[in-house]
């Protein structure tokens, strides 16, 4: 997969791509990331990018032009065209359902704001969809581009050292939050790892984990609990729980 990223600070969003996972996908060959400046296209003496908004007002907004240019040069260095998405607080909210489809796909261009935003007619012509990474408002499309790639990067074949471990994430399959994990030694000060989980069997290891989901999801986010699709029994083993956390049996 390829993704370009248009910042006035590509070398920012490189550097968060650079460690671990994303950085071995790029060692692999699985995914290359391209920055394009704007500032390397703007016209004059100070290479300016921003200008007054009009109708007056704090801040300042990014010209179109330099913009346009730098979403060009990308265009022009590969023939797979590519969406290009812009991060925005006032985009579509990013989740794992959309992550997955980004990284369906060969190539993305990411488009990040600074100040108070992007003059509109670019985003008009130029961009299909926005995206944002939360309610709350960044100095810069930076950080928000770097949640993007790295998000996307960890699904590509072959990046995952264990291709199952994207599967059983959070958000993943029908949408629960992941089960609790454990690791060595059995017992802790801090207390022991519940029994079933060494005990060899994998059914009811399945069954612990799965009900451990249902339990944590309805206690942390009880709105993901209507679109998972729960079995009858599920549905009625969890409402016989007492809300504690603990299983009931
Ligand atoms: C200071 S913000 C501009 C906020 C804009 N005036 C507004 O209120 O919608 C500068 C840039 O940061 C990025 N940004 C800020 N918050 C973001 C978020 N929650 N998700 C994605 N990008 C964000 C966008 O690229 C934006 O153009």
């Amino acid at each position: 997969m390829r993704i370009d990223i248009i910042s006035l600070f590509p070398e920012f969003v490189a550097l968060c791509a650079g460690f671990g996972v994303v950085g071995r996908a790029q060692e692999r060959g699985l995914l290359s990331i391209h920055g394009w400046n704007p500032r390397d296209y703007a016209q004059g003496n100070y290479r300016r990018v921003d200008d007054r908004p009009f109708g007056g007002g704090p801040g300042m907004v990014m010209l179109i032009d330099p913009l346009r240019a730098a979403i060009d040069a990308a265009r022009a260095a590969d023939p797979i065209r590519g969406r290009v998405v812009y991060l925005s607080p006032q985009g579509r909210a990013l989740t794992q359902a959309r992550v997955r489809e980004l990284a369906g796909q060969s190539r993305i261009i990411l488009l990040c704001g600074r100040y108070e935003g992007v003059d509109e007619r670019l985003l008009a012509a130029e961009v299909d969809e926005e995206l944002s990474i939360g309610d709350y408002v960044l100095s810069g499309g930076e950080l928000a581009a770097a949640v993007v790639v790295d998000a996307v990067a960890r699904l590509q074949e072959g990046v995952l050292n264990d291709a199952g471990s994207a599967v059983q994430d959070s958000f993943e399959g029908d949408g629960l939050l992941d089960c609790p994990h454990y690791t060595r030694p059995v017992e802790h000060a801090l207390g022991a790892v519940p029994e079933v989980l060494l005990s060899g069997n994998h059914a009811e290891i399945a069954r612990w984990r799965r009900r451990q989901a249902l339990l944590r999801t309805r206690e942390r986010r009880p709105d993901l609990l209507a679109a998972a699709g729960l079995s009858a029994e599920e549905a009625r083993w969890l409402e016989a729980q007492d809300g504690t956390g603990d299983e009931a049996g």
